[in-house]
């Protein structure tokens, strides 16, 4: 992928001291960071610590004459892919809202062509004041995105909306608008995640050790490659991704119903989810006692519907197959009974792989019959690589 360029923009907020931590998830993401600072953001935080997260320069003035750049706000709202100000305060939201350009950060702002992503951090009275307000109306009208103020607790002590966004919502929300103009632009992507939960009672329910990672991985990958992503996701610890439609939900027949009435519109169904096959009869509306259960309890089940072998209206549809034996045949026998484009088969018995694992090593079968095994690599690279694949099968329909 090519390098892909954020001019982070730093003004004084309390939570500049955040914007080190997004600096350093841009950056682990592969991304250029070239930090602009106010002079109120180097009171709160110091430039050498930008400096050593990104390893890039950090301006903070018109005239710093040690700088690689010739002109710098014009080189660096050049280099840009996208612009985002974080924190922004209210006093910067003002001036670029009426163009002022009195320092590196706004005149920057005001040169560049590139997308501007701002994430707001001040206390609730001035967010909450009319001229905010309508400078935040001023902005989004000529384009400009935001993320956050979250509501919350604020550096004042006090609590209301003004708090500085989560720094992985910012993330996700960058790196959608840097790959807006990505391989997948233009097509929606329903991807499945996680264990479903068939609940027994109000309390107790059968699920499998299915965490979500893959599916959330794909749906990310997907979101920062340009695609419209609904992430349908049953219960995990992850935290859902910004950037895309997310919906929750718990068990098989759920999950049919959102991918049912999310498809309609989708080029690709991924179904990433480890889907329970067996549901109980019914599930119990009082917590089951064992006093009112003979010793051997027995607990009937049904079988769920297959998701994917119903779903036969997205033009491309993607299967996974979880396999603790014979994986190359149950795989490939999955990927002809439910009629895919693609089924990705990994083996469960490994500790370093697959499910609950940060990695993966797995093989991707077509229908055409053609193999490709993959190396053990982070899920997230697993996720473009299947990606790739299905980029490639976009472009035949
Ligand atoms: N799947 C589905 N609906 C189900 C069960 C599975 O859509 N009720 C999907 C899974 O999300 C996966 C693929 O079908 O993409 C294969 O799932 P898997 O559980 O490996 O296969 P099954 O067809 O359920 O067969 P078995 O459990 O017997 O291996």
């Amino acid at each position: 992928m090519p390098e892909r360029h954020v001019v982070l923009g730093v003004s004084g907020s309390i939570a500049a001291y955040k914007a080190v931590d997004l600096a350093s998830k841009l950056t682990q993401a592969g991304v250029a960071v070239h930090t602009v600072m106010t002079e109120a953001a180097t009171q709160l935080v110091g430039p050498a610590t930008f400096r050593a997260i990104t390893g890039l320069p950090v301006s903070t003035s018109m005239f710093d004459l040690t700088n690689p750049y010739s002109i710098e706000h014009i080189s660096l709202s050049e280099v840009a892919d996208l612009m985002l100000i974080a924190p922004c305060t209210a006093n910067v939201m003002a001036k670029l809202a009426t163009g002022i350009a009195d320092d590196l950060l706004t005149c920057t702002a005001l040169a560049t062509r590139a997308p501007i992503l701002i994430a707001p951090a001040m206390h609730t009275a001035m967010w909450e004041n009319a001229a905010t307000q309508a400078n935040l109306k001023a902005l989004q009208d000529r384009g400009m995105s935001f993320v956050g103020p979250a509501v919350g607790r604020l550096a004042s002590g006090g609590f209301g909306a003004g708090r500085f966004a989560p720094v992985a919502d910012i993330l996700g929300w960058a790196m959608a608008l840097m790959g807006a103009d990505g391989d997948l632009a233009g097509h929606k992507l329903v991807i499945t995640a996680g264990g479903t939960r068939e609940s027994i009672d109000p309390i107790r329910f059968l699920t499998n050790r299915s965490t979500g990672k893959m599916g959330f991985a794909l749906a990310e990958a997907a979101r920062d490659r340009g695609a419209a992503v609904t992430l349908i996701s049953a219960p995990t610890f992850l935290a859902p991704p910004a950037g895309m439609s997310v919906f929750p939900v718990e068990s098989a027949a759920q999950m049919l119903d959102v991918v049912e009435a999310t498809c309609v519109d989708a080029d690709v169904l991924i179904m990433a989810a480890a889907v329970a096959d067996y549901t109980p009869e019914m599930c119990a509306s009082e917590k089951l006692k064992k006093e009112e259960i003979d010793i051997d309890f027995v607990l009937p089940l049904n079988r769920t519907e297959d998701i994917l072998a119903t779903i036969t209206g997205v033009p491309i549809r993607v299967g996974f197959a979880a396999e603790s034996e014979n994986m190359l045949e149950n795989a490939k026998g999955k990927l002809i009974r439910k009629n895919l484009d693609l089924i990705i088969a990994n083996d469960i018995s490994r500790a370093d792989s697959g499910m609950g694992a940060d990695n993966n090593e797995c093989t991707i079968l077509d229908a055409s019959g053609n193999q490709e095994d993959l190396p053990l690599m982070p899920k997230r690279e697993v996720a473009d690589r299947i990606l790739d694949r299905i980029v490639a099968l976009l472009e035949k329909t």
